[in-house]
């Protein structure tokens, strides 16, 4: 392939044209070596087309285009100015969400209306921190009168940002939302199973008006590009989203180039509790949205079933009803839930940990097997007669595998709730709300959903405990990522030194 845009179609969106260069400097361009790689369709398996590569070089090209921005005109736009550009761009999602949303689901596989949920999103989270950009305030310090104190809050530079390919579009808004809020300029590396929506995405970067160089979005190989991003002796801070294996990586790779900040948004093991005393109904959706959603490929998806020896029998009954009813199959086809996972890779690995769960002796209740002949679809999968040895409870499976194990006491069902590496979400079903914030506060995660699951907003941070990340992205908290604090002590006139 040799031109930057290629004329694709969705059964949602019709034709588009779909850019598939690297976005440097607000322009599609080649990647220095011409490298390109192919992207697979997970339904179908087929090629949907090759996008250019980023190498070690191209990365140098972006971080160089981020830091002449980042030096030049945008240090010099106003807070209220960057907050209008990101207000725009979440505009220019909310105008495209139909287009946006179907390329995610030609590129992931993801179900159309999931994939418009994210849009939308998306859409939230870029409006909601371009209303931050003129808030970020600092603040001032009496220390002794002979001096004047003051902090400011500072952007950090320039941003290397990696994404997973779970949720492309929404991990490209958590990331750029805040970063350019603050005062950032961004590199951006999507995912090499997923990149297409982000360069869709970029297009509306340069159509919002923001200045060349300010975002920069490539396409490539974790071990290359990724590599070359969180090496990078010009890059000031790294943020993550994918692997706890990856995440060491990354740490590893700051501490040995330049200490450039980290933030880690890792994997998870979530533990997903259900007291007697809870609405069984809602508590089956929600447990069953909690896994299968996305196919299962969540970080903070709810593989671990906890459920209270009294209603055991009967919710295990009912929830396989409810799992047997999720329609998986075409993303595009309108009731479908869950779609395949989003390649050959994860696929294998999914049913790995399926044959291990399997030879260790855990009870299939429902699936275990592939659905279909094409394309990487994996039934929902109900393991039980589990224990907390077996790797199907200890690692993350990220696919549509959950296993369900029978608990007697609040005290015992929050120990095996905690004894996992990971920390990035749980959730508890009760009506009685003493056992609901009990624990919640006892339970070592980041986030706990209370007769919910998967109940994101952009408002609320997200991250986790242990080694489920370091940081906090969305909300607030995520500012804290993208800010140097910097103390400025003025010593006044009427002060002598002696
Ligand atoms: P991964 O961690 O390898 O990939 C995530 C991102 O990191 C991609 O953009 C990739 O190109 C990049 N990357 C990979 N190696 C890198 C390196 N050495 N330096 C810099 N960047 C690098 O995840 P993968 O292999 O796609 O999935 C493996 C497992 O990771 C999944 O089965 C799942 O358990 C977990 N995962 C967790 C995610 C989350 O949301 N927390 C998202 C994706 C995967
Ligand atoms: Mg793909």
């Amino acid at each position: 392939m040799s031109g930057l845009f290629v004329e694709l179609k969705t059964p949602h969106s019709g034709k588009y044209m779909q850019p598939t260069g690297l976005f440097i400097n607000n322009e599609f361009v080649k990647g220095v070596d011409g490298k390109t790689f192919e992207v697979i369709n997970p339904s179908t398996e087929k090629v949907i087309t090759s996008v250019h590569e980023a190498t070690e070089k191209d990365v140098d090209i972006a971080v160089s285009a981020a830091r002449k921005a980042f030096d030049g005109p945008w240090r010099k736009e106003t807070p209220e100015n960057r907050g209008k550009l990101l207000v725009k761009l979440a505009d220019l999602f909310e105008k495209n969400l139909d287009l946006l949303a179907a390329v995610e689901s030609l590129d992931n596989g993801k179900a159309i209306s999931m994939a418009k949920a994210d849009i939308g999103m998306c859409v939230g989270c870029l409006r909601y921190y371009g209303g931050w950009a003129d808030k970020i305030t600092g603040k001032v310090i009496d220390t002794t009168p002979d001096t004047f104190n003051y902090i400011r809050k500072e952007p950090v530079g320039v941003c290397g940002q990696i994404i997973p390919w779970n949720f492309p579009l929404l991990m490209w808004a958590w990331k750029i939302g805040p970063a350019v809020a603050c005062g950032n300029t961004v590199v951006l590396k999507m995912a090499e199973q997923t990149p297409l929506g982000g360069l869709v995405a970029a297009q509306l970067i340069k159509e919002a008006g923001f200045p060349p160089g300010v975002v920069n979005v490539i396409s490539g190989f974790g071990k290359i590009a990724g590599a070359a991003l969180t090496s990078h002796i010009d890059v000031d801070k790294v943020a993550f989203t994918g692997s706890t294996v990856v995440g060491r990586t990354v740490l590893r790779a700051a501490a040995s180039s330049n200490l450039k900040k980290v933030t880690l948004e890792l994997g998870g093991k979530s533990p997903n509790i259900v007291f007697e005393d809870a609405d069984i109904d809602n508590a089956i959706s929600w447990v069953n949205f909690g896994i299968f959603f996305n196919s299962g490929q969540c970080c903070c998806a709810g593989s671990r079933i906890y459920v209270q020896e009294g209603i055991y029998d009967k919710f295990v009954q009912r929830f396989k009803e409810r799992a047997l009813k999720n329609v998986v199959g075409d993303p595009f086809a309108r009731d479908t839930f869950q779609g395949p996972l989003v390649s050959q890779v994860q696929f294998d690995r999914v049913m790995s940990y399926i044959k291990a769960g399997k030879d260790a002796g855990a009870k299939v209740e429902i699936g275990g097997k592939r659905k279909g002949e094409k394309g990487y679809f994996i039934e929902p999968t109900i393991f039980s007669n589990v224990s907390e040895e077996m790797s199907i409870m200890q690692e993350e499976i990220f696919g549509p595998v959950c296993s369900i194990s029978k608990f007697k006491t609040k005290d015992e069902v929050i120990a095996v709730a905690n004894k996992s590496n990971y920390g990035l979400a749980a959730a508890v079903h009760t009506k009685n709300l003493n056992t609901a914030i009990d624990v919640s506060n006892a339970l070592r995660t980041g986030t706990v959903w209370v007769n919910t699951y998967n109940t994101l907003h952009h408002q609320m941070p997200f991250g986790g405990y242990k080694e489920s990340g370091i940081g906090r992205e969305l909300g607030e908290a995520a500012l804290d990522n993208y800010l140097q604090t910097k103390s400025v002590t003025i010593r006044l006139g009427n002060a002598l030194f002696v």
